[in-house]
C-alpha cells in the first residue's frame, strides 16, 4: 500500500470511532478497543491505528492513560448539561456533509459550480404541454402511486431507446427508475458497502458520490483518470490485492475533468471487473452531451455477466425537476436495489414519469438535443476563449458540461474561492473532487449554466481575481 492510501485509511478508522463515541456505544472515559485490536479486526497495519487516536487526541475525542490505552474524552461540558442531553438526534455518521452542495447554494450570479444547463435551453414551454396531455390519458394519475420499479410503460420505451442507441440489450425487469441519479448512487452505496469495505473511485470524482460513499464508512481507493483512461495495470493491482466491493467511475465525459475513456480500455474493465468480482457502476450522466461525434458505447453493452450496473440520469438534458434517471443491471443486483426503494420512497412520482415518458417519446426531444449541443458547444467555446488570457491549462472536453483548469501552484485556492465569491463568482475546488483531498491548484469551472454574456464577464472577473491574489 502506498504512504496516500495509508493516509486515507487513518482518517476512516479516525471516523469510525468518533461515529462509535458519537452513537454512545463508548460512553465518557470508557476504554477504547486497543491499537492492536483494531489493527487485527480491519487488517491494517498498527501505525495506522495509532494515526487515528493521535487524531482523536489532538481533536479532544480520546486522552491516553500511562500503559493502559486510550479511554473516550468527557467532551463539552455543554453537551453533558442536562437541559441538552437528548434534545439532539444522534447522528449515525460523522460526516454529515456535501461540500458541493454547500458552494452551489450561495447566491451569486456567475455561477460556474453548478454543473447544469440553463434552463432557457431547455424545454420548458414545451413541457408544460404535455403535462396538460399526460393528464388528459391518465386521469387518475395523482391518484396511484408508481410501481416501486417504476412505471412499465417508462421501462419499456426505455429499454427501447438503449437498445437502439447504445447496443444495450434488457427486459424492463432489468431497469428500476431512480428519483435522479443521486438517489441510485446513495441506494448502491447502501446496498453494496459495509463499513471498511474497500471500493475504488477515479481521481478526480464527482464531489457528491464521494462525500456519499464516505458517510458509509468504506475505505476508498483512487485510480486516475487521464485524458486517454485510466492504467489498467493498476486497477487489476487495485482490484486483485484488495478485492473492493465496486469501482464507482463516470468514463464519458467525466465529471469534473471531460475524459473520456477509450472503448479499447471498456471491454478490458469489464473482464478484470468479472475476474476479480467487482461490480462496476458507471455512471453515464453526460453521454447525449456530446459536440462532434457521438461517444464510444457504454462498459455496460460488453457486460454479460452481471457485473456492470448503469446510471442514465435525464437530469441534465431534459428537465432536472422530474429526477429520472435510469439503472440498468442484472436481475442480482437490481433485486436488491428495489427493495432498498421501497424502504426509501417506495417509487418515483408516477406523474413525473408519465410527464418525462411522453416528451421523451416526441419528435421534438431529438431537435431539442441537437439545438442544446450546439448551444452548449458555443458556451465551451466562449469559456475557452476568455480563459486563454489567464495561460493557465486544461483538457478541451469533447463534451459534458465543464471545464477541470490547472492553476499555478503559487495560487491559493481557498483564497480565491472566497474572494470570488465575495465577487459573485463561483466555482469548484479541486480538492473536493479528490478522494485524497489534495488536487489543490485545479478547478472545475461549469460552461453551460449561465448565459454567453455572464459567461465572458464571469471568466473575465475570476482571471482578475487570480491575477491579483498575492
Ligand atoms: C457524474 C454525475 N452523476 C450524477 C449526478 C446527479 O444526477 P441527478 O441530477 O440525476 O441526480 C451528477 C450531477 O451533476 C453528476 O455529475
Amino acid at each position: 500500500m502506498t504512504s496516500r492510501d495509508s493516509g486515507h485509511l487513518f482518517r476512516q478508522v479516525y471516523e469510525y470511532i468518533l461515529t462509535g463515541i458519537e452513537r454512545g456505544e463508548w460512553k465518557a472515559h470508557h476504554k477504547l478497543p486497543s491499537i492492536r485490536q483494531l489493527a487485527d479486526q480491519f487488517q491494517i497495519h498498527r501505525l495506522t491505528v495509532f494515526r487515528a487516536y493521535q487524531m482523536l487526541k489532538q481533536d479532544g475525542k480520546a486522552y491516553v492513560k500511562e500503559k493502559a490505552g486510550y479511554y473516550v474524552s468527557p467532551g463539552d461540558p455543554k453537551e453533558e448539561a442536562p437541559e441538552y442531553a437528548g434534545s439532539r438526534p444522534i447522528a449515525a455518521s460523522v460526516l454529515l456533509k456535501n461540500d458541493l452542495s454547500e458552494i452551489q447554494r450561495l447566491p451569486v450570479v456567475y455561477q460556474f459550480s453548478q454543473a447544469l444547463i440553463d434552463p432557457n435551453l431547455l424545454p420548458n414551454l414545451y413541457l408544460s404541454e404535455y403535462v396538460k396531455k399526460v393528464f388528459d390519458t391518465y386521469p387518475k394519475l395523482m391518484g396511484s402511486y408508481s410501481p416501486v420499479e417504476g412505471d412499465e410503460e417508462l421501462r419499456q420505451v426505455l429499454c427501447r431507446y438503449l437498445a437502439k442507441h447504445s447496443r444495450i440489450q434488457l427486459t424492463e425487469g432489468e431497469m428500476l427508475i431512480t428519483t435522479g441519479a443521486t438517489q441510485a448512487i446513495d441506494l448502491l452505496s447502501r446496498t453494496f458497502i459495509r463499513p471498511l469495505d474497500v471500493i475504488l473511485v477515479e481521481r478526480p470524482t464527482y464531489s457528491a458520490a464521494l462525500d456519499n460513499f464516505r458517510q458509509q464508512g468504506c475505505r476508498i481507493l483512487p485510480v486516475e483518470i487521464h485524458p486517454d483512461g485510466y492504467d489498467l495495470e493498476r486497477v487489476e493491482m487495485l482490484m486483485k490485492q484488495f478485492k473492493p466491493r465496486f469501482f464507482y467511475m463516470n468514463p464519458t465525459f467525466h465529471n469534473p475533468t471531460g475524459y473520456t475513456v477509450p472503448s479499447s480500455q471498456r471491454k478490458r474493465l469489464v473482464e478484470l471487473a468479472e475476474e476479480y468480482r467487482c461490480l462496476l457502476i458507471e455512471d453515464d450522466a453526460f453521454h447525449e452531451m456530446y459536440f462532434e461525434e457521438p461517444p464510444p458505447q457504454p462498459l455496460f453493452s460488453y457486460d454479460s455477466e452481471g457485473w456492470v450496473v448503469y446510471l442514465r440520469s435525464f437530469s441534465k438534458y431534459m428537465a432536472p425537476g422530474l429526477r429520472i434517471c435510469a439503472v440498468a443491471g442484472r436481475r442480482s443486483v437490481i433485486e436488491p436495489l428495489v427493495t432498498a426503494k421501497s424502504l426509501t420512497d417506495n417509487g418515483t412520482p408516477l406523474v413525473n414519469q408519465k410527464i418525462f415518458l411522453h416528451y421523451f417519446e416526441s419528435a421534438r426531444m431529438q431537435q431539442h438535443l441537437d439545438k442544446l449541443r450546439i448551444a452548449l458547444q458555443i458556451r465551451k467555446d466562449i469559456m475557452e476563449e476568455e480563459l486563454a488570457a489567464a495561460g493557465w491549462n486544461w483538457v478541451s472536453p469533447k463534451g459534458g458540461l465543464n471545464l477541470w483548469v490547472h492553476l499555478p501552484k503559487t495560487i491559493d485556492m481557498k483564497a480565491l474561492l472566497a474572494e470570488s465569491i465575495r465577487q459573485s463568482v463561483s466555482f469548484v475546488p479541486g480538492a473536493i473532487c479528490d478522494p485524497l483531498m489534495e488536487m489543490q491548484s485545479s478547478l472545475r469551472l461549469c460552461y453551460s449554466f449561465v448565459n454567453e454574456g455572464q459567461l465572458r464577464e464571469g471568466i473575465k472577473r475570476l482571471v482578475n481575481i487570480a491575477h491579483l491574489s498575492p
